[in-house]
């Protein structure tokens, strides 16, 4: 019994170090992904969609938004201006061209050779989601 409580408080203080250690593992990957409350938006019937329905929707860009900073900031970068450890949203083009690769990109995140670069949001964001924050994008473009 003495010798089982040992172990469980080894584990427990390994534990705390692990927390305490790593920030920078929590900010890339460990962040519960939020969904989001699309109810004010017009609800998507015969998605998948390939072009944008919501550009320029004001209601759209506040759902995507505070849906971005939930779910892309930490590492795409506060107000979508990166600080360097993933792209720069603001540069993607925007318009139906850059829509579909986008939709492709939320839904699949970028996964190569067993590494998660970025998480598959497909099983998490509803289309509306994910139009909402491409609007939302679209509206702090940059050249
Ligand atoms: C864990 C960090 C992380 C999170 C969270 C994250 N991304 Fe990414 N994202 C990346 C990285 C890293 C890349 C570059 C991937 C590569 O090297 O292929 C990327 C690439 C992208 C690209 C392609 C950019 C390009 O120039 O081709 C898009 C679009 C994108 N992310 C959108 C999003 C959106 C929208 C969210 C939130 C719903 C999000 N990402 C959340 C890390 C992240």
């Amino acid at each position: 019994m003495k010798t089982y409580r040992s172990i469980l408080a080894a584990l427990s203080l390994s534990a705390v170090a692990t927390l305490t250690v790593s920030p920078l593992a929590l900010a890339h990957g460990n962040v519960t992904p939020q969904t989001v409350d699309t109810a004010a938006l017009p609800a998507i019937k015969n998605g998948p969609l390939t072009v944008n329905p919501y550009r320029g929707n004001k209601k759209a860009i506040d759902v995507g938004s505070a849906a971005y900073g939930q779910n892309c900031a930490r590492c795409h970068g506060l107000g979508a201006v990166s600080g360097g450890i993933a792209p720069d949203l603001r540069m993607l083009p925007t318009g139906d061209d850059g829509d579909e690769y986008f939709q492709m990109r939320v839904r699949n995140g970028a996964i190569r050779n067993g590494v998660t670069y970025m998480p598959a949001f497909g099983d998490i964001f509803s289309e509306e989601a994910i139009w909402a924050i491409r609007t939302y994008l679209d509206s702090v473009h940059q050249e």
